[in-house]
């Protein structure tokens, strides 16, 4: 091992650390995996504890702390109420336009029962799946703990999205209840979600009520009986901010996150009370190395895992600060997070590599004008980070003091899986060592583990208690997609491509299956694919990911046009546009190209890797299912 490969952590970080031995605490945990668990969630609170650890009897079915009761919100909020975290502040909150809100534990437990007791007025029950669609608005994380309380699951599709996106998320959970708002703040222009939302409910009419928050008082339309302003109906006397949280079993359903992959239809992966509450708070605690005088900020939205996590809940099981930012990095100026840090004296940075390389762009000196010492501890997700962005990362933000948490996780894992702990010593680039309780492996195509530094896919060997439980309505898609290439094994399929190092250092790659990964943002092939399709003009489409400088991937489109249409540069602007309306802006194709057919298999599947090798003047490799 030599030594200046890595970078190490300064000296009071290490000795300040929850951890100090991650090989002696890392054997244990995986040697006595259900004792190392049990043990983590004694340290929360418990209606009723479990009767069994880990149940795995229906495989890859599987059930943590079963026959325990709890609710998040217990320990997210009510075991606060009984401690001097009371009037600890929970959430700092700063608007885009510069307006800032605060709340302690015990203003975020009244603002949650107010909501709670809303939703309850309004026929939420237990079980129900109540849909939101916000900006990053205090209101966002309050309504999803509203929904937790009462035991009403969310499924909380990102602001980002568009008409179609949010129409499919809508119908797949059959919700009832929307929760919206007029709009939010982004780069000084309001985004107009309450038009997108009205034209998904014309489009998935399931909904019955539509509930608006007023955020940015422009004007909006409302249907009669069906939508009401949160504001009204706080004002009348079933909105008391008393409310009981409601006892769930552990493996009750807490949310549905919807997320891309191969079909075109997201799947909606389903997380459930016990077992994640114990799973983020135990990563967020040791690997952010929480203590009590922290102010944390996850910059990641809320509508997306890393904001439900690491934004809202583990956070506030831990009792933490936490920062929320409503708009965008660079607004007004590109120094905007940079004097947020400086202003509310934040400790961690949690970020994605997208944000780092896009405010690296503006130089040095606007890092450089702020005083940032209160930062302790910097963190990276949602793609593999590029050592450049690394480097500028740890010199200039963290001013070389900050050791940096490149945590690899997914939608279905629910918290990190490969991350450094703050003593670890680190490589730009690689998320080092699994967590507590994971063997990570990457093997080849018949499961078994390729040498050190060969590239193959990335296996974990062992269900974790934050893992997803199944797909919501497709317990089949959930063990085709993740647990049936290697069943003989029993390893779940991450859908990455990765290698280990001589050291034992993981070194993520990218996806092998047909998620793009846009500025961290996960989208499929086939959404943008369907959505083409959609267009009057379109025959057929393919997309693929090509890599780009700044956003990770950029999408390429490839569109075989309707008999009789010829391409322009109008009709592919009027493309581009036209996914964006669909999906979103995130995924606007960055080029949209006509072509005469598309590369296919005999069995009519396009084959996009044909694409991407063309596209990036490389090799096809193996064409042999090429159709003539
Ligand atoms: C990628 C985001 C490299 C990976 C939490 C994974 C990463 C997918 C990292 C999941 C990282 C996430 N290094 N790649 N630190 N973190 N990824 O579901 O391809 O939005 O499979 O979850 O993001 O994306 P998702």
């Amino acid at each position: 091992m030599s030594d200046e490969k890595f970078y190490y952590p300064p000296q009071h970080i290490i000795d300040n650390a929850h951890v100090q031995d991650y090989d002696a605490l890392y054997k244990h945990s995986i040697e006595n995996r259900e004792e190392f668990w049990a043990a983590e969630a004694e340290k929360l609170e418990w209606y009723k504890k479990w009767d069994s650890v880990f149940d795995y009897s229906r495989k890859p079915f599987f059930e943590w702390f079963s026959g325990g009761q709890t609710n998040i919100v217990l320990n997210a909020i009510d075991r606060h109420l009984q401690t001097w975290r009371l009037n600890k502040l929970a959430i700092i909150w700063e608007g885009e336009p510069g307006d800032v809100r605060t709340l302690s534990y015990h203003a975020l437990n009244r603002e949650v029962c107010k909501f709670a007791n809303i939703l309850k007025g309004m026929g939420v029950r237990k079980g129900d799946i109540v849909t939101i669609y916000m900006p990053q608005i205090p209101e966002l994380p309050i309504a999803m703990l509203a929904c937790a309380k009462i035991g009403a699951a969310h499924s909380v599709v990102y602001g980002g999205f568009s008409v179609e996106a949010l129409a499919a998320r809508i119908e797949d959970a059959r919700s009832r209840v929307l929760v919206t708002a007029d709009g939010g703040w982004r780069r000084g222009k309001v985004t107009d979600l309450k038009s997108i939302a009205n034209e998904a409910m014309r489009r998935s009419p399931t909904i019955e009520v539509c509930i608006t928050v007023k955020r940015t008082g422009h004007d909006v339309v409302m249907e009669n009986d069906r939508d009401f302003w949160y504001h009204d109906l706080a004002a009348l006397p079933i909105a008391s901010a008393k409310c009981d949280t409601e006892v769930m079993n552990s493996e009750d359903m807490l949310f549905i996150l919807y997320t891309s992959g191969t079909t075109g239809k997201p799947k909606g992966l389903v997380h459930t009370h016990g077992g994640y509450s114990v799973y983020t708070s135990t990563t967020h605690r040791y690997v952010f190395d929480i203590k009590d005088e922290d102010r944390y900020w996850c910059a990641a939205d809320p509508g997306w895992i890393t904001g439900h996590s690491y934004l809202v809940y583990a956070p506030l099981i831990n009792g933490s600060t936490i920062m929320m930012y409503e708009g965008a990095p660079n607004h007004p100026y590109p120094n905007r997070w940079w004097q947020m840090i400086e202003k509310y004296g934040i400790t961690i940075l949690y970020t994605s590599p997208t944000a780092i390389r896009g405010l690296m762009r503006f130089g040095d000196n606007w890092v450089k004008r702020h005083d940032l010492t209160t930062l302790r501890l910097l963190g990276s997700v949602g793609e593999p980070i590029n050592p450049e962005a690394w480097r500028w990362y740890h010199k200039v933000v963290g001013g070389e003091r900050c050791p940096i948490m490149d945590t690899w996780w997914q939608t279905e894992t629910g918290g990190f899986m490969i991350t450094p702990l703050p003593i670890t010593p680190l490589k730009p680039g690689s998320a080092t060592r699994p967590f507590f309780g994971n063997e990570v492996k990457v093997v080849d195509e018949h499961g078994v583990d390729v040498p050190a530094n060969e590239e193959g896919k990335l296996v974990i060997t062992h269900p974790s208690p934050g893992m997803a439980r199944t797909i919501l309505g497709d317990p089949e898609r959930w063990a085709t997609t993740y647990w049936s290439d290697f069943a003989k094994q029993g390893y779940y399929t991450a859908g990455d491509s990765a290698r280990i190092d001589e050291d034992g250092y993981v070194w993520v790659i990218g996806r092998l299956d047909d998620v793009i990964k846009v500025s961290g943002y996960r989208l499929g092939t086939a959404e943008v694919e369907s959505a083409l399709v959609s267009h009057p003009t379109v025959a057929e489409a393919a997309a693929i990911a090509l890599p780009h400088e700044l956003k990770g991937n950029a999408i390429h489109c490839y569109v075989l046009l309707r008999n009789n249409i010829t391409g322009s540069r109008e009709l592919e602007e009027q493309l581009k546009e036209h996914v964006a309306k669909e999906i979103g802006p995130i995924a606007k194709p960055d080029a949209v190209n006509f072509v005469d057919a598309l590369p296919k298999t005999r069995s009519g599947k396009i084959m996009r890797r044909v694409l991407k090798a063309r596209a990036q003047g490389l090799d096809a490799g193996d064409i042999s299912t090429l159709e003539e």
